[in-house]
């Protein structure tokens, strides 16, 4: 299939043959021209087989219904990393990495149990201060009158540091753990990538355990636990004893996280908040809307473009037959907009009725472990920038990540009118 659709997206949907449908096409989402196909196979082809894809032969599962369905049946439908793991493009044998979200149970829930309690309600209310002062401090130091990229110093700067505080990482040696996260997501083939082999990604990662080794031992003696992830994974009984490689799979994995999801959720609320000023004036007038407007920033940017797993026997998914060992691939962004589930799905509005009803943070076993820490997140950010009704401009088209698995964005320029 034509990567360059940009211009065209909707006709070329519907006009092409509908197996000749590819939604693996980075340049889809570089483009931000995917939709329209996404509409297309839910009417016509909602669970769509694609044999040619740049990532082999795979199936894509685009309602919100079926999505659920494969999200719930673990047992049917494998995240392990034996099997190829989570994303669409196989890992490349030898570069494995082994985290608990490409595992299925008993090993995955037990290693999530170590790291959960770093995220959860206990610790989010001992940062919540913490984290205002910063977002505080990062939004009056923005310049005035001026254009700046909100990505590099509103989004990259905010959660750069909440992913130190939660590694207790030295705040100044951020920057490293943001290139770690690139690192990790990167597609190896693009001009602009970080590192341009699997090679070089893994050598790279390594360095990265290292540096979090050395922060392991340090904190692995008698001492109860602190509240770092470290710390957990170092005291905890499923974890205290994981290899050299799952300390690099696991640290990747929440390094990448806590890290693009909430970043580029910053960066499309931004936008798409900008973009509906009216549904802006409804938080204002009732500051109860907030955590509505949280949700709908989270669906309508829906920063995991999709997750995969693998059939572990034959099964039928929505009529059609699923082969043991195939790619079954559910595209959130597809499910969040799908007309049947959420009423009206194109339009941003906040006060939605079940406004958290979406498929973002997936759902199952594997949902999302930081959900509720990404959403205070947004939700202080959006407190604060209302608190000092900063009259934010969009001052120019984002650029957009080159990737069929975050949805992201890489610069926004932004002006703050006295
Ligand atoms: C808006 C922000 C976020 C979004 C949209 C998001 C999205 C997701 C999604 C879709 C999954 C499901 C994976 C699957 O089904 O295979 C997931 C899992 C996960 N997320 Fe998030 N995430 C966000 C923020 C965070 C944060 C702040 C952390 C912080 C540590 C985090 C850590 C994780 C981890 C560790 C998993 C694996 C859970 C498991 O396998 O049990 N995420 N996330």
């Amino acid at each position: 299939m034509d990567a360059n659709v940009n211009s065209d997206a909707r006709e070329d949907a519907y006009t092409r043959p509908l197996d000749s449908i590819d939604v693996s096409i980075p340049e889809l989402y570089q483009n931000d021209a995917y939709q329209p196909y996404f509409e297309r196979l839910r009417r016509e082809d909602p669970v769509h087989y694609y044999a040619d894809s740049k990532f082999g032969p795979y199936w894509s599962v685009t309602r919100y219904k079926d999505i659920m369905t494969v999200a719930i049946n673990h047992q049917v439908f494998s995240s392990k990393w034996e099997l190829g793991g989570v994303r669409l493009e196989d890992q490349v044998q030898g570069y494995e990495r082994p985290s608990f979200i490409q595992m299925d149970e008993p090993d995955h829930g037990q290693r999530r149990m170590a790291v959960s309690p770093a995220v959860a309600p206990a610790n989010l209310q001992r940062m919540e201060g913490m984290i205002r002062e910063r977002t505080s401090r990062v939004l009056d130091e923005l310049p005035r009158g001026r254009p700046f990229n909100w990505v590099q110093e509103v989004s990259i700067e905010l959660t750069s540091r909440m992913l130190a505080t939660l590694f207790d990482w030295p705040l100044e040696d951020r920057h490293r753990l943001m290139f770690w996260s690139d690192v990790t997501v990167c597609h190896v083939d693009t001009p602009d990538a970080p590192v341009h082999s699997e090679a070089e990604r893994y050598a790279e990662l390594q360095k990265m355990a290292a540096a979090m080794k050395a922060l392991w031992d340090e904190r692995a003696g008698g001492n109860a636990p602190r509240f770092d992830l470290i710390s957990m994974l170092a005291h905890s009984d499923a974890t205290r004893n994981i290899d050299f490689r799952e300390l690099l799979a696991t640290c990747s994995l929440l390094i990448v996280g806590g890290n693009d999801t909430t970043r580029n959720s910053m960066t499309g609320g931004l936008i798409a908040a900008l973009e509906n000023p009216v549904e802006l004036d409804k938080v204002r007038a009732d500051a109860g809307l907030l955590d509505s407007l949280v949700s709908e920033v989270i669906r309508y940017q829906t920063p995991v473009i999709h997750m995969r797993r693998t059939a572990t026997r034959d099964t039928e998914l929505a009529g059609r037959a699923i082969k043991q060992g195939d790619k079954v691939v559910m595209w959130y962004v597809s499910g969040n907009r799908d007309e049947e589930a959420i009423d009206e799905p194109e339009r941003f509005v906040v006060g939605r009725p079940k406004a958290r009803q979406h498929l973002a943070f997936g759902a199952g076993i594997h949902r999302c472990v930081g959900d509720r820490l990404a959403e205070m997140q947004l939700k202080i950010l959006w407190e604060e920038i209302l608190k000092r009704d900063l009259a934010l401009e969009i001052a120019g088209p984002p650029v957009r990540l080159y990737s069929n698995f975050i949805r992201g964005i890489r610069s926004l320029p932004v002006v703050i009118r006295a």
